[in-house]
């Protein structure tokens, strides 16, 4: 046994349980030995409940990780594995890098170390997301005060002209007047990312905000889609603003609806709730745990692949009238609420999930 539960060894144990990695210590008779907090969450199973069974109640006996492991307790020599798919009876299908590797004076014994591939690159996705951001923000404010103002300048001006003008001459004022207010709704909606702040929330059944949303999009923009819901009734309140959530889903419902073609259109909401997502918070070194999954996705062709990137960055669109500010308001708002949002999409099934945190008392008591 590794740990022997004198004070170096509590700090051991501290450190272990601080990491993001699941780590799982095997004995010499394929036997676990010790678990990480960050490994029982990956498992769903307690260190009580573990300790002493048989790596194959965890990893079948046919799973590629345990041959590693058998390798590793043979040869005493550490090896890695990157990408792995690791399809477990406790687990749903996962990919993960892993490392195994022998432990110094207990021959046979091996650690293995699991890390989880989604986690790494929700991370990666999720820092990007925030920089696109951070850079809209400060145009936001740019464009509010060097483009709004001009602009009624401009306006009143050709209100004046058109007094004095014939006919055909008034047709061109007023394409004036249209064209400056169809610049300054753009800059109106624009301003949201320059609003600083904090967010007013409260406990939000995300339920109610998909209904809410559902039926916004069925009197209106999405008549002749057909939307199923396929809800996890047991999901607990997101802690959140109301009126932001449903501008999130409400974005990504119209984007999914102009992006299947009615008669066979369709949309799937969903929500889930998952155990097993941690992300280290940057900046700090609290860990937040983000389980609630709530996701639409549509049958329609597929995102683009050349605007994959750069989805979330703003003026992104591959529409004639699109602005290309829906996602990049999402990705915000999502954002200020602690959360992540990430995509995956092919021909036929493009699927964006928005994964948020659970209400600060809950999460503690976790
Ligand atoms: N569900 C989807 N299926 C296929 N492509 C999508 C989907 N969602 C977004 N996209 C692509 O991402 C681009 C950016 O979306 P975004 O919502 O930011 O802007 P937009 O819809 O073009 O314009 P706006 O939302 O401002 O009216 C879209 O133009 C489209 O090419
Ligand atoms: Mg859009």
């Amino acid at each position: 046994m590794p740990l022997n539960g004198n004070s170096s060894d509590n700090n051991t144990e501290k450190i272990l349980n601080a990491l993001d990695s699941s780590i799982v210590v095997i004995d010499d008779g394929g036997y676990i030995d010790y678990l990480n907090s960050a490994g029982e969450q990956f498992f769903a199973s307690s260190l009580a409940q573990l300790k002493g069974h048989s790596i194959n109640e965890l990893l079948p006996p046919d799973s590629p990780l345990t041959t590693l492991i058998k390798q590793v307790q043979a040869t005493g020599c550490g090896v890695s594995d990157y990408g792995l798919m690791l399809d477990t009876p406790r687990i749903a299908k996962q990919l993960v890098n892993v490392q195994v590797t022998p432990l110094v004076d207990q021959l046979g014994y091996a650690i293995l170390t699991i890390f989880e591939r989604s986690i790494a690159d929700k991370i990666d996705r999720q820092l990007s997301h925030r920089n696109a951001a951070r850079s809209i923000t400060a145009m936001s404010v740019m464009l509010a005060h060097e483009v709004k103002n001009p602009l009624s300048g401009i306006r009143g001006a050709a209100q004046l002209l058109e007094q004095g003008m014939d006919q055909a001459d008034q047709e061109l004022t007023r394409l004036i007047c249209d064209e400056t207010d169809r610049i300054c709704a753009l800059v109106d909606r624009m301003e949201v990312f320059s609003d600083r702040r904090p967010l007013e929330r409260g406990p939000v059944n995300v339920h109610k905000v998909l209904e809410r949303v559902r039926q916004i999009a069925q009197n209106g923009f999405a008549k002749k889609i057909r939307i199923t819901e396929e809800y996890d009734p047991s999901l607990p309140s997101i802690d959140g603003n109301h009126d932001q959530l449903v501008q999130i889903f409400l974005n990504l419902v119209k984007n999914a609806a102009e992006a299947t073609a009615s008669p066979n259109g369709e949309i799937v909401l969903k929500t889930t709730y998952q155990h097993s997502v941690r992300f280290a918070v940057p900046g700090s070194t609290s860990r937040t745990h983000l389980p609630l999954v709530i996701s639409v996705q549509d049958n329609g062709d597929g995102i683009p692949p050349d605007l994959q990137d750069h989805l979330f960055e703003a003026f992104v669109t591959s529409k004639p009238k699109g602005s290309g500010l829906g996602l990049a308001l999402v990705a915000k708002m999502v954002d200020d609420h602690g959360g992540v949002i990430e995509f995956d999409s092919q021909p036929g099934k493009t699927i964006f999930r928005v994964i948020l945190p659970m209400s600060t008392e809950i999460a503690e008591q976790d």
